[in-house]
């Protein structure tokens, strides 16, 4: 089966197409995508703007998916299901794609999917050249979520910790703010942070000690503005030591949890996910973290980390493969801004 999948929950539109393997435990192979990143256009408001973020997913969906088709060498009319960003995310850009979605569906009278945004991370390291293999334990990092998750199937996912407050892609663009770094903030301060000294500043590790899986970075984003602030003039020159320790802290945090998580769990295997899992720092001390306990690391592609068509597609042939979900003739859609992973299986059998 083709699977042909639609990403707009945010501030990148992106088409894949994917192919669904001959076995069940087999991973579905990633044929094209292609990707459309707002991010200029959105740097001139330091953030995302969502209306603006709706109008301009209207505009590239359809080019995307043609170049997609192209790429690939097939025919729209050989797409066997359609699938899309159901949420989390912003209603409007979600409403972009599934609405794109369902009309491509019924023009090509083919049936559609609705895919957890979160899943789409969560199972993306399955499209890298070193696939894991369930269960496992999953460290879900993006500028909206932070969590840890139980994976032991598709589809059967349990919560293990998330964060109280900000997510760990927040503390970060929150940081760079303060830091007068650009949107999106994340990638900036990291690379600041690479000509800083870690260990200039102390910063909050909340959480650490709470004998819970849960993280906190509020308190992280005011110890960094008390600590500009106090720098005042000198801010300019200490910057990269200032980023240097936010991101020190924030990996910190982020490394120690997980390995509680493994510990926890007992599980041998840590995948990485969600746009935060770009970060150089947390790749070296998750991987220092994890061999001397015997641990494997998974990461997606680099190119893959932030959002994307292709873990969309993915998401859906992994769920229609395992039998998890069956794709939807009926083409009346609905968005879920809000949407908790753990309560994914009741929304989808419900329907
Ligand atoms: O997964 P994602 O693309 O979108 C959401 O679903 O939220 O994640 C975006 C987040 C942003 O907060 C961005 O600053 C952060 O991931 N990010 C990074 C890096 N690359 C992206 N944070 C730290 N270091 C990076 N290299
Ligand atoms: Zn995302």
């Amino acid at each position: 089966m083709l699977i042909l999948g639609i990403e707009s929950s945010c501030d990148e539109t992106g088409v894949a197409l994917v192919a669904t393997a001959d076995a069940p435990s087999r991973v579905p192979v990633l044929l094209s995508h292609a990707l459309y990143s707002q991010i200029e256009m959105h740097q001139a408001y330091g953030g995302v703007v969502p209306e603006l973020a709706s109008r301009d997913h209207i505009r590239r969906v359809l080019p995307l998916t043609d170049e997609v088709m192209q790429a690939s060498g097939c025919d729209l009319q050989a797409v066997d299901v359609v699938a899309y960003t159901r949420g989390p995310g912003l209603a409007g850009a979600l409403l972009v794609g599934a609405g794109v979605a369902c009309a491509l569906g019924a023009a090509l009278q083919r049936p559609v999917l609705g895919v957890h945004h979160l899943e789409g991370h969560l199972l993306s390291p399955f499209l890298s050249q070193d696939p894991p293999q369930f269960p496992f334990v999953a460290l879900l990092v993006s500028g909206g979520h932070s969590q840890l998750m139980q994976v032991n199937a598709v589809g059967d996912y349990r919560l293990l910790g998330e964060t109280i407050d900000d997510a760990a892609g927040e503390a970060f663009d929150k940081s760079a703010k303060l830091l007068g770094l650009g949107y999106p903030g994340g990638p900036a301060l990291a690379r600041l942070a690479e000509s800083g000294n870690p260990a200039a500043f102390k910063l909050p590790r909340p959480l650490l000690h709470s004998g819970d899986l849960d993280f906190s970075f509020a308190g992280l984003k005011t110890a960094v503005m008390t600590q500009a602030r106090k720098l005042g003039e000198e801010l300019s020159a200490r910057s990269a030591d200032l980023a240097a320790s936010t991101q020190a802290a924030i990996v910190d945090v982020l490394v120690r949890k997980s390995v509680q998580a493994l510990d926890a769990t007992g599980l041998h295997r840590l995948v990485v996910a969600g746009g935060v899992g770009a970060n150089r720092a947390l790749r070296e001390q998750l991987n220092a973290a994890c061999q001397p306990r015997g641990v494997r690391v998974h990461y997606p592609e680099l190119s893959l980390c932030t959002d994307n068509g292709a873990m969309i597609a993915l998401a859906a042939a992994m769920r229609l493969q395992s039998g998890r979900s069956q794709a939807q003739w009926s083409y009346a859609f609905d968005v879920r801004p809000r949407w908790p992973l753990d309560q994914l299986e009741e929304e989808l059998t419900a329907r």
